[in-house]
């Protein structure tokens, strides 16, 4: 009795799967990981790709995006995608330099006068060919995304070079950023994305450099009474993935990614110009900073002061490629 019960319990269960179809298929999942906010080109450009990404590809492909370092900070995202923990993510230019040398190009002071130059030397054959600058390390440059022109903010005023002498400025893990800021006669600390806020409050820093939509989307704005506009440096991202993740995926729904992630990046430029008036304007109608503007002769003093750096990298980055990058001026 027990073993025929037992039996067409059995039959059930296998004419209900019958009836429910084959087992669906897993979607692949794009575990996408940054450190800023959602707020942000990057945060916006992230959550863009998701969203065409489900819009064209539906239950194949699934991207989850993780923002504010929850998943990996700085330091560790990229050997967590050589582990595939996580298969893309866009760190800032600055932050490959364990993985290249020659993106170090893009940390050297004063080398773009605008994002048109930058935006210009990127499509440019140099520019393209910088993004397989990783490739022997397993991971491939899918593609640039902007951000903007970095400001200097301080505790002090900051009108010329001599202003930021032995003050102790947080910088991204980038040896050329070092280097600018020692020209300075400052101390660089480098430090994670995640902590700057914290050091900046507890005055363990007393300044640090970065775009205007990160100075606003993470308050550095509120715990540092000056921003010099300097434009001095340029912060922007390569997204990445690993070379076996990208390669695995079959061709057609690579190709699908691949667009879909295009057309973020065009997405997440337009809002990266758009926040470097918008997030600059809302920091100087807050109040809590007061925004220095600097007369051309103090902004040659800083330039005087910085651009020696270009020397002392020129031979780890090319003299061919910086004259490339400078030339993008033009
Ligand atoms: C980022 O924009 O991804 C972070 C930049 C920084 O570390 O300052």
């Amino acid at each position: 009795m027990f073993r025929r019960t037992t039996f067409a319990i059995a039959a059930l269960a296998l004419s209900a799967a019958m009836l429910a179809g084959p087992a669906l298929a897993k979607p692949v999942v794009i575990k996408f990981s940054h450190v800023v906010a959602e707020n942000t080109p990057k945060g916006q450009m992230a959550n863009k790709f998701r969203d065409l990404v489900k819009e064209r590809l539906g239950d194949k492909v699934e991207v989850e995006v993780y923002p504010n370092s929850q998943l990996f900070g700085d330091n560790k995202v990229l050997e967590a995608m050589m582990l595939g923990d996580v298969q893309m993510a866009a760190p800032s230019l600055s932050k490959f330099s364990r993985y290249t040398k020659k993106l170090q190009l893009y940390d050297l002071p004063f080398l773009f006068t605008n994002m048109d130059a930058v935006e210009k030397f990127q499509k440019g054959p140099e520019g393209q060919h910088l993004l397989e600058s990783i490739s022997s390390k397993g991971l491939i440059g899918l593609g640039y995304l902007h951000n903007g022109m970095k400001q200097l903010s301080s505790s002090k005023p900051l009108r010329v070079p001599a202003d930021a002498k032995g003050l102790k400025f947080r910088i991204m893990s980038s040896d050329v950023l070092a280097a600018q800021f020692k020209a300075l006669h400052a101390t660089p600390l480098k430090k994670p994305f995640s902590e700057v806020f914290t050091l900046l409050q507890t005055k363990a820093i007393d300044g640090q450099e970065n775009t205007w939509s990160n100075i606003y989307s993470k308050k550095f704005f509120e715990v540092q009474p000056y921003i010099t506009e300097s434009n001095h440096g340029l912060l922007d991202y390569m997204v990445v993935t690993s070379t076996e993740f990208w390669n695995g995926l079959p061709e057609d729904v690579r190709a699908e990614v691949k667009k879909s992630l295009d057309d973020a990046i065009v997405f997440g430029n337009k809002v990266a110009a758009e926040k470097a008036l918008g997030d600059k304007q809302k920091i100087i109608d807050s109040k809590r900073s007061e925004v220095i503007e600097l007369t051309p002769e103090q902004r040659n003093q800083w330039v005087e002061v910085m651009k020696p750096v270009w020397k002392e990298f020129e031979g780890q980055i090319g003299k061919d490629l910086i004259d490339a990058a400078y030339n993008s001026n033009k």
